[in-house]
């Protein structure tokens, strides 16, 4: 092969190259336009919820409110959501596909979302955010559907892995947070700053997190057994 034959030829395959959606290359067929559209809503619903929970952190950081206990954990309820969108984001583009920023509506335009100063009203922004949360899990629950459906077995996993037992547990953690503070609200007094004074010491975890954990029964099995083991050898 002579050598201006082979120059032609590589220029051939730059060309062919660079006229190709490489994108286009790395997805592959299962996942599916259905699976590219449950991902953009998700990732939207996620920022939705990041909002809300961002302006409730406000809310409760003002002087008229002042439980910053409350406001570290709508903080890290908000981190939460951006930090899983930013991931989702992420993936999406390993697998080929496009990030398509929406527009992200105020709190109000469809929650509630405002925690009153006057009186302090705790209960009605705390249920909203068990419905977020819910949705949520809703929504990653949908996102798996559509995956299994579109036989895409790593969006799938990657959602199973990441996403379910986390939101499982956020759900679980939401619903004791409004029943802890329905109880707390029953009598006016120390309660909610008890609960405040809780939260600001674990900086806004919820202490009961750990119990929810249904991997916390092997800890539990692992301790009595080395405790039986220890009465056992005296
Ligand atoms: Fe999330
Ligand atoms: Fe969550």
């Amino acid at each position: 092969m002579s050598e201006s034959c082979g120059s032609d030829q590589a220029r051939g395959v730059i060309k062919d190259i660079s006229n190709l959606n490489i994108d286009d290359l790395v997805r592959i067929s299962s996942f599916s336009p259905e699976c590219v559209q449950s991902m953009h809503d998700h990732i939207h619903l996620e920022y939705k919820t990041w909002y809300a929970f961002k302006k409730l952190a406000a809310d409760c950081s003002r002087s008229n409110i002042a439980l910053h206990g409350f406001a570290m954990f709508f903080a890290r309820a908000a981190i939460e959501c951006l930090a899983d969108a930013v991931y989702l984001e992420k993936y999406l583009v390993q697998r080929g596909g496009v990030v398509q920023p929406t527009d992200i509506p105020a709190p109000k335009a469809r929650y509630t979302i405002c925690w009153s100063d006057n009186p302090v009203e705790p209960l009605g922004p705390l249920r909203e955010c068990l419905k977020m949360e819910r949705e949520i899990l809703e929504d990653t629950n949908r996102l798996c559907q559509v995956a299994d459906k579109a036989h895409d077995y790593a969006l799938q996993e990657t959602i199973a892995r990441r996403f379910l037992e986390k939101e499982t547990k956020h759900v679980k953690n939401m619903g004791d947070m409004l029943q802890e503070v329905a109880r707390v609200a029953k009598v006016p007094g120390h309660g909610l700053y008890h609960l405040d004074k809780e939260l600001r010491v674990k900086l806004g975890k919820t202490p009961w997190s750990k119990s929810n954990k249904p991997h916390s029964v092997d800890h539990l099995l692992e301790h009595m057994a080395s405790e039986m083991a220890s009465a056992s050898s005296i």
